[in-house]
């Protein structure tokens, strides 16, 4: 067991923060030996209960989960900021060329490799994460994954039309090799497999049949797709599936939205589109800075929230800018608050942070649902992935931070100001590593 006193931010069930201005995080192995918290309160009720277990002192810091990024691909670390009229000229000029290169495992092992530590260094300890077309990217982001024992979810990229040499795949065979790495990685240590067709205008109806069939036969692998993120985007997928409702439904026909499915952007949608993701347990990964670098539009948390859907925060990399949970989450708040396309809204601070952490992981099924684990909060039980934060770090946050005069200015002190100079530490599974090398 191992003990840290410090601030400590978690969150309830009803999306607001819990905060401890002196806390004790207690850390130890669950049943199954898996490092979670097995206790959290005040320092002065919890300290005595837990007689001489070594407890490390922070003082000035705050201990707060580990971010959840719910959209990300790792093979576009080096696609951020390509500048492109659109979605689809950026696919076609910058990623499509950059993403066959994958099919070298040696390559994809060090973009990977990088990739995982930039996450950590960032404080992010869960993604849900696009690889390429090319299995040999998935393998290489699993072994990366595994050996930074992190909680992580990806799946090989299905294509298998209007995508150029090099990165289309043959329908068959795309199916054969998902099901073969679903069985090779899916739920080995803390590792999950994703079907993820990248977005219906460039996979055949047989492809997404297959995929549909493949998420039936393993309802415990999660989906991931993109879909309604911008206007030729929607009016192609339109043309190419004109028999289906609107966009989304494209994918429920084909069986790809259930619980544990994720779809990135859901911006362009009407109240039937977003009672359909209600109704199926389907969650929107909201990517605002791709979003705005892109110029795809503006997500409606007001319409999300009066239907009732879950969603949660991405970064989007490489459509987005940056790695950097706090810029993700400021970029969330201006894109809430643009009012011109939809209502617009100030979103809280606490707000903000819990759809990068609690709201994220609720997204993914992953906050004790029956049976699984508990990630993004900091509550008895859950997986002891978390971050050290400094809110001095800079000059002018600890100018700011000093004359915060409760919890939603700290918060939003930290949002506007922060980003990866805050933390000071990221623990996986109860271990420091990056930055910090030792308790
Ligand atoms: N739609 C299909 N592929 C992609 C992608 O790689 N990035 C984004 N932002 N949208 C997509
Ligand atoms: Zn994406």
């Amino acid at each position: 067991m191992k003990a840290y006193r410090a601030a400590i931010l978690r969150f309830a069930d009803d999306r607001t923060a819990l905060y401890e201005e002196d806390g004790l995080l207690v850390i130890g192995p669950d049943a199954q030996g898996q490092p979670v918290v097995r206790a959290v309160g005040p320092y002065r009720d919890l300290a005595d209960r837990f007689p001489g277990l070594a407890i490390t002192h922070f003082p000035g810091r705050i201990l707060a989960p580990g971010f959840v990024d719910l959209h990300i691909h790792c093979p576009q670390t080096d696609v951020i900021g390509s500048p492109a009229e659109g979605l689809l000229p950026w696919l076609e000029n910058y990623t499509f060329p950059h993403e066959s290169r994958f099919h070298d495992g040696a390559y994809a092992t060090e973009v990977a490799s990088f990739f995982l530590d930039e996450l950590l260094r960032h404080g992010v300890t869960t993604a849900l994460a696009f690889a390429t077309s090319h299995p040999s990217s998935v393998e290489a982001l699993f072994q990366q994954a595994q050996q930074r024992r992190l909680r992580f979810i990806t799946g090989k990229v299905l294509q298998d039309r209007f995508s150029p040499d090099g990165v289309r795949d043959q329908t068959e065979q795309s199916l054969i090799d998902t099901e073969a790495l679903i069985q090779r990685w899916h739920g080995v240590d803390r590792l999950g497999y994703a079907i993820t067709p990248r977005f219906a205008p460039t996979s055949t109806p047989e492809q997404l049949r297959g995929a549909g069939e493949l998420a039936a036969r393993y309802p415990q692998v999660w989906i991931q797709s993109h879909v309604a993120e911008n206007l030729a985007e929607i009016a192609w997928a339109r043309e190419l599936f004109p028999q289906s409702r609107s966009y989304l439904a494209t994918y429920a026909d084909f069986g790809l939205m259930r619980d544990r499915s994720v779809y990135a952007h859901c911006i362009h949608f009407d109240d039937s589109d977003r009672a359909l993701m209600r109704d199926t347990g389907a969650a929107a990964a909201v990517s605002p800075t791709s979003n705005l670098f892109l110029g795809s539009g503006f997500f409606d948390y007001q319409g999300a929230d009066r239907v009732g859907y879950r969603y949660g925060l991405a970064s989007d990399v490489g459509g987005g800018t940056s790695f950097s949970p706090f810029h993700t989450m400021l970029a969330a708040y201006y894109v809430g608050r643009e009012g011109q396309t939809k209502p617009g809204l100030s979103l809280s601070p606490q707000h903000l942070w819990w759809q990068h952490t609690a709201g994220a992981a609720a997204a993914l099924g992953l906050a004790g649902e029956a049976g699984a684990p508990s990630i993004g909060n900091l509550n008895p039980g859950c997986e002891a992935d978390f971050v050290l934060l400094n809110p001095k770090a800079t000059p002018l946050l600890a100018r700011k931070t000093a004359q915060a005069r409760n919890l939603d200015e700290l918060l939003f002190s930290l949002i506007v100001l922060g980003d990866d100079r805050l933390i000071e530490g990221t623990a996986v599974a109860g271990q420091w590593c990056a930055p910090r090398a030792a308790d």
